[in-house]
């Protein structure tokens, strides 16, 4: 049965603007990859709820630069950090200087990740550790460095209730199986039981973690997916809102996420990916 709305082009929707609520005020965020896409938003999201920010980079220190210019127009501080998140050292410098620049960490959001997509027969060594590298290893480099500062620093109840927030940006791939993404699959859903296990771990320090878990978001790494007319009528057939998620939607997110109105979210994913977990192929069929 076709329906009636399926017949319809919804109108893309302008976001309202985000009311200047200081959520955040007085903390200071880290977040990965926030140099473009959706780790920029975030950056420059959780700036405007009143945190500081550093924002890290493996390469493009021009773009991670405006980032932080533009969160120090909205007057909070902002410094940008190379590090590779795959590296330990490295890690383990950048929060070093986070720490030593900024006081302390009180947000962390692991963003930093990337796709090497190849039929699963052709994958080569490097793609499959190139991605596990950056999006699992770097994951647990990074939280793991942000934990142990959650833990020297504890509890600072003027800015938060909470000793530390940590939100992992995982994928709706962390539970939709994706053929010729095999190790991107893998990493997402290893994300996921990293994220909940760590939740288990560290809840009783008051420290909460999270993750979101973005569909189809308008970023550099899916142009295929959305740029020509017919890409993006395909991507459609796959999200039963009808439109593709822009940045700013998982910044919002994160801002909330971070923040005490959700201190009692531990160990959960939030889905924001206008339906694509819903078994898009049921609207018709079954
Ligand atoms: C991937 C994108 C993809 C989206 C939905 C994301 O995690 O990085 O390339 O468009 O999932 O499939």
């Amino acid at each position: 049965m076709e329906s009636y709305y399926q017949n319809h082009q919804l109108p893309h929707p302008v976001l309202p603007a985000l009311p200047p609520l200081e959520l955040l005020k007085g903390q200071t965020a880290l977040v990965t990859g926030a140099n473009s896409g959706i780790g920029r938003a975030i950056a420059i999201a959780l700036g405007r709820a009143g945190a500081d920010v550093v924002i890290n980079y493996v390469a493009a220190p021009e773009e991670a630069e405006r980032v932080a210019e533009e969160i120090r127009l909205s007057g909070r501080r902002a410094i940008i950090a190379r590090a590779d998140v795959s590296n330990e050292a490295e890690v383990q410098a950048m929060f070093a200087k986070a720490v030593e620049e900024l006081g302390t960490v009180d947000i962390f959001v692991n963003n930093a990740g990337l796709q090497k997509d190849a039929p699963f027969h052709e994958m080569t060594t490097a793609q499959w550790d190139t991605v596990m590298n950056v999006n699992l290893r770097g994951a647990f480099l990074c939280s793991r460095e942000a934990v142990r500062e959650f833990l020297r620093r504890g509890v600072r109840p003027d800015v938060s209730v909470a000793a530390g927030k940590i939100i992992f940006i995982s994928s709706v791939h962390e539970v939709i199986p994706w053929a010729g993404h095999v190790n991107y699959a893998a990493s997402k859903g290893g994300l996921m039981l990293l994220m909940k296990s760590l939740a288990q771990e560290v809840a009783e320090k008051r420290i909460r973690v999270n993750s979101i878990a973005p569909g189809a978001i308008r970023t550099p790494i899916n142009t295929g997916a959305w740029q020509t007319p017919e890409a993006y009528t395909e991507l459609m057939k796959l999200i039963p809102y009808k439109r593709i998620g822009e940045v700013e939607e998982i910044g919002r997110a994160a801002v909330w996420l971070a923040s005490d109105f959700t201190d009692y979210m531990v160990g959960s994913t939030i889905f924001i990916d206008g339906g694509m977990t819903l078994y898009p192929g049921f609207e018709t069929g079954g």
